[in-house]
């Protein structure tokens, strides 16, 4: 199959011009729904996540991505979800925003309303190690993306930050006004594509942008069929207490037992994967709905903070499985706790996450147990 060869998108089939399109007046009565939205980075984890939950709300989606981290079958299967009803709404083009002529070909077949973009890579210690690989990949990528947005006429961006961009913050729960900081190559690229949408922004103030900082995304959709599925060993903890889970791997090692805290390992605000892609939709209506939003960030997190080996517990009580665990020194650059201030989000999204870590576990053990070996086949 050609990369590009399911195309025959809306636009194709409604003749619009760039400046009187019929979606336009109906921005600013909520009309969102039968918005266009390209979403980068679709097939990925957050990704597919919540281009299912933007098409159960009616929006017509595209995704380019490039695979790199992701499977096709995601996107499949995230079709499956959406019924045939919503199905038809959604077109997959393999592409990589490195490569201009992916974006031209994405961008002259369909007019979109707005741009979530995702595409990225995100692991700290490969970034560390390759630190070209990721400045070439999130930075040039995105600066292209902002390149072809500028051209087709479409300035709405939801944005995919971290709170990496806090850094090792010296208070908690962390604002969105307090001073960033870099640890590592990727924390940097979150930070500089940060100061580079504030730039874009303030020089065209045409730009409505959304940074959304997310905490620790984990969990599942509850079909148990889409879900987290990283290529060889994983470096988050939730992903590997799963593999653990599964008997993929024999024992979780847990990086840190004297950290000042109740039970001395290192605490972390984990939040539902379906809440996340949740706080997507309530951006993106922000950004339809407000003429004059500026470059703006939010945290996405619940506000609570977990422990590693609270975690590994509620894993345990979730799956009924026996997660062996090593106590193992410190992972460098971690920081003690870190958790989000949710009450801007609250506020000015009108979002607020209601999953807790029952959930989260309940959910990413029958996404686990389903999917062992995620979209691959046992090896
Ligand atoms: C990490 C990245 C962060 C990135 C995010 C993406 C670091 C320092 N930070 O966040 O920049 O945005 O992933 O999802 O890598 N843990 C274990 N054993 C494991 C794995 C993790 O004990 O096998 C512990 C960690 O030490 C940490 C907690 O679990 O205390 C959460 O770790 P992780 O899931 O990697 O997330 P972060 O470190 O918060």
């Amino acid at each position: 199959m050609s990369p590009f060869s399911p195309l025959l998108s809306w636009s194709q089939t409604h003749s619009t011009t760039l400046t009187h399109h019929p979606l336009m007046a109906l921005e600013n009565h909520h009309q969102e729904s039968s918005n266009s939205i390209l979403v980068t980075g679709g097939a990925g984890f957050i990704g597919t996540h919540t281009v299912l939950q933007l098409l159960n709300e009616g929006y017509r989606v595209s995704i380019i991505d490039n695979l790199d981290n992701s499977v096709e079958d995601a996107v499949d299967r995230v079709r499956d979800l959406a019924g045939s009803s919503r199905s038809g709404n959604l077109q997959f083009h393999v592409g990589d925003l490195r490569n201009k002529e992916d974006l031209e070909k994405v961008f002259s077949r369909t007019r979109f309303d707005a741009v979530i973009h995702f595409a990225g890579l995100k692991a700290v210690g490969e970034s560390v190690a390759k630190p070209s690989l990721y400045y070439n990949n999130n930075l040039i990528g995105t600066l292209n993306l902002f390149e072809f947005m500028t051209k087709y006429g479409c300035k709405k961006m939801v944005f995919s930050s971290s709170a990496t961009v806090y850094g090792q913050p010296e208070t908690i729960p962390c604002v969105e006004d307090f001073q960033l900081m870099a640890m590592n190559p990727y924390g940097r690229t979150k930070l500089f594509l940060e100061e580079i949408a504030r730039d874009i922004q303030k020089a065209d103030p045409e730009w409505r942008i959304i940074l959304l900082r997310y905490f620790n995304p984990v969990g599942a959709d509850m079909s148990g069929q889409i879900g987290e599925d990283p290529k060889g060993i994983p470096n988050n903890l939730m992903p590997y207490i799963q593999q653990v889970a599964v008997g993929r791997l024999p024992v979780l090692n847990v990086f840190g037992y004297d950290y000042p805290t109740k039970d001395g390992s290192a605490i972390r605000d984990y939040i539902h994967v379906v809440d996340l892609a949740d706080g997507h939709i309530a951006a993106l209506r922000k950004i339809f709905s407000k003429d004059h939003i500026g470059c703006v960030a939010y945290n996405l997190g619940t506000g609570r903070g977990t422990s590693v080996l609270e975690m590994v517990a509620a894993f345990e009580k979730a799956s009924g499985k026996k997660i062996p665990v090593k106590l193992c020194p410190r992972r460098p650059g971690d920081a003690t706790a870190v958790y989000a201030s949710t009450e801007k989000a609250k506020k000015e999204l009108g979002w607020k996450a209601k999953y807790g870590i029952e959930e989260m576990c309940r959910d990413q053990w029958n996404w686990a147990r389903k999917n062992p070996w995620g979209y691959r086949p046992q090896p």
